[in-house]
């Protein structure tokens, strides 16, 4: 099952949303607070998808709060963007985690989640008509570009867009998830952190 049948025709954002409120298209809502749904500018010349919400992002219901968020907030306004510029959600709308104590450890979606999901994404690219999609790592890749494509060998550069809700002059950008620069060991963050700021560079400038 996906969650394609849950879409309302020709939605706009608020109603995708609320339909998205009550997905329960694949296991990941039950554990979870709350479906996580994409938000920023709803006619953004540039889409932004990251995996899925973290455990911040789950508990306050907005995607992109958390640190990585706070990272890619700056990447975003460094590249060029200008205020409220974007649009950013993610390829799976619940957070995916695991009890540990009382902590809950992020861990990556699964192929069916990603599948279960995808439809929301697609209903949000069309609605919000983006020139330029952008995929912040390789969950998003795999959400909505496929697995030919790697983040690391076509990061960078502007590609043709082909995933759902395609139309034939979108673009498509690779980058790495903000998630891995955070991880990433104190010597490598600047280069991994100004890498990040130069691909979302290329984005800007295309739509500029
Ligand atoms: N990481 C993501 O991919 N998305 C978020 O919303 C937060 C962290
Ligand atoms: Fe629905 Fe996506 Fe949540 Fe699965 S992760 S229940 S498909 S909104």
């Amino acid at each position: 099952m996906d969650a394609s049948t849950l879409i309302p025709a020709q939605a706009d954002l608020p109603a995708l949303k609320q339909a998205a409120a009550g997905c329960t298209a694949c296991e990941l809502y039950a554990p979870a607070t709350q479906t996580v749904f994409g938000t920023g500018n709803p006619t953004a010349k540039v889409l932004l998808v990251g995996e899925q919400p973290g455990d911040v992002e789950d508990q306050r219901g907005l995607p992109f709060v958390g640190p990585a968020g706070k990272l890619l907030q700056r990447a975003v306004a460094e590249a060029g963007f200008g205020q409220g510029a974007v649009y950013v959600t993610n390829a799976v709308k619940h957070f995916r985690f695991e009890l540990r104590g009382k902590r809950r450890i992020h861990q990556t979606p699964q192929p069916e989640h990603i599948r279960a999901c995808t439809p929301w994404v697609g209903a949000e690219i069309a609605a919000v008509h983006p020139e330029v999609v952008v995929c912040l790592g390789a969950t998003a890749v795999k959400a909505l570009l496929g697995a030919r494509y790697r983040v690391t060998k076509d990061r960078g550069e502007l590609l043709k867009y082909t995933g759902p809700s395609a139309e034939p002059t979108m673009k498509a950008l690779i980058t790495i998830h903000p998630s891995a620069i955070l991880r990433m060991p104190d010597d490598a963050r600047e280069k991994g952190y100004a890498d990040l700021v130069a691909d979302l560079a290329v984005a800007a400038r295309a739509v500029a």
